[in-house]
């Protein structure tokens, strides 16, 4: 059999209207714009309002790179949705994605690597296509973060922001896609990044709601010195990996967490930062979903072109890491013109009706089982 490849052919993005700056921030917590900026970079983030969720906004973002990558829903083989905000335990916010696009044919499930989530998941289905499992995927990183902050704690408030981005991956026997990916990950620095409370080792109590245990805790020093350690060593082990050198590389897309960490990278790398993409600034920390959110944006600032060589690169809780080297490819020339977005209607249709008939049969199956 003849190799088969993973191409990147559609992406999308999707953030909640609403905007916190830095001037909000300073009216809620003890801090100063001067302070965040120059700490973080960071000058406003997207906050979602009551009925933007994880999953809507996955959907949001999977509908207009389905859309980019002229394939319909139920075309889909795969849906990857990593998140460290899913909407329950589960279900898999994966699943409710595929429900509210009608991907009728597709496999769903959720991926927690935190912010390295995203590399993961590209890494999975490029796999699964390359091994002859599927045709097409759609890889979704979507975030409400905001939901898990503790507004009251500066340390953490003035990161995060929410968001999704999503890419489209499709076979092909054309070399390119995604050549290269490293994963890693050290579970004994688990402590310095959690939400301690809500799973089985702590489940949600009183106690744990008045210590506030159900919120986001960080060491941020101690994250910040893992991440300018392996950053560097990620993108440099991806492009290696892939036989290639720093110099054939156009842009290296890396995790919005920091302005200070990717510049560090970037310092050890030798590599000059017009090669690297930065948009933390009016994100903030979008965690998985920071790497497609400026994947979409680079590619609109004509920055990101097919044939390019680009290099994904994130850290996170976990601790996790872990980098991806692609060739761009862009979508697959291709007849016709599919609006996705048309098909949330019927998605929706057919999901009413799928719960009417499993109601119905519930109650014939229901009445047949007393009468036995
Ligand atoms: N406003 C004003 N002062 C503040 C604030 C704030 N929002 N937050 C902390 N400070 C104070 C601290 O109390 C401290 O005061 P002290 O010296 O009197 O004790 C001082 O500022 C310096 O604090 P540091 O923690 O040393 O500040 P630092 O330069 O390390 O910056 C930051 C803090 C921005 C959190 C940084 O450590 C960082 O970015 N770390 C990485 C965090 C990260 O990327 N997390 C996400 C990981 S991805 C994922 O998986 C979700």
């Amino acid at each position: 059999m003849s190799p088969r490849y993973a191409h990147i052919t559609g992406w999308g993005m999707a953030v909640p209207e609403k905007i916190l700056t830095n001037a909000d921030l300073e009216k809620m917590v003890d801090t100063e714009d001067e302070w965040i900026v120059s700490r973080t970079g960071i000058r406003q983030r997207h906050i979602a309002t009551d009925g933007q969720t994880t999953a809507t906004l996955a959907a949001d973002a999977a509908l207009r790179a389905l859309e980019v990558a002229n394939l319909l829903p139920h075309e889909v083989d795969l849906i990857i949705v990593s998140t460290s905000s899913p909407e329950h335990i589960f279900p898999a916010t994966a699943c409710l994605v595929q429900d509210q696009i009608g991907a009728v044919k597709a496999g769903a499930f959720d991926l927690s690597a935190a912010c390295t989530g995203f590399i993961y998941a590209l890494y999975l289905a490029a796999q699964a296509i390359k091994a002859n499992g599927i045709n097409n995927a759609l890889v979704i990183g979507s975030e409400t973060l905001s939901r898990l902050v503790n507004w009251k704690d500066r340390d953490t408030c003035i990161l995060f922001g929410d968001g999704a981005g999503a890419f489209v991956l499709q076979a092909s026997q054309e070399p390119g896609g995604v050549l290269s990916s490293v994963l890693r990950s050290d579970g004994s620095g688990g402590d310095l990044l959690s939400v301690p409370a809500g799973g089985s080792r702590l489940p949600t109590s009183l106690q744990t709601l008045y210590d506030g245990q159900h919120y986001i805790h960080m060491n941020g020093r101690e994250v910040f010195r893992f991440a300018t350690r392996v950053m560097t060593q990620a993108t440099q082990e991806a492009i290696d990996a892939a036989h290639l050198k720093l110099d054939d590389i156009e842009l290296v897309i890396p995790h919005q967490a920091n302005q200070r960490i990717i510049e560090a990278a970037a310092r050890g790398l030798n590599l000059p930062m017009e090669r690297v993409m930065v948009n933390l600034d009016r994100y903030g920390n979008t965690s998985t979903a920071s790497i497609p959110i400026a994947t979409c944006e680079a590619i609109q600032q004509d920055r990101l072109k097919p044939g390019d060589h680009v290099v994904f690169v994130a850290f996170g809780a976990g601790l996790t890491w872990g980098s991806a080297l692609a060739q761009w490819s862009g979508p697959f020339p291709v007849e016709r013109k599919v609006r996705p977005k048309r098909y949330r209607w019927s998605a929706r249709l057919r999901s009413i009706l799928r719960r009417l008939i499993r109601h119905i049969e519930g109650l014939i199956w229901g009445k047949n089982n007393i009468i036995l």
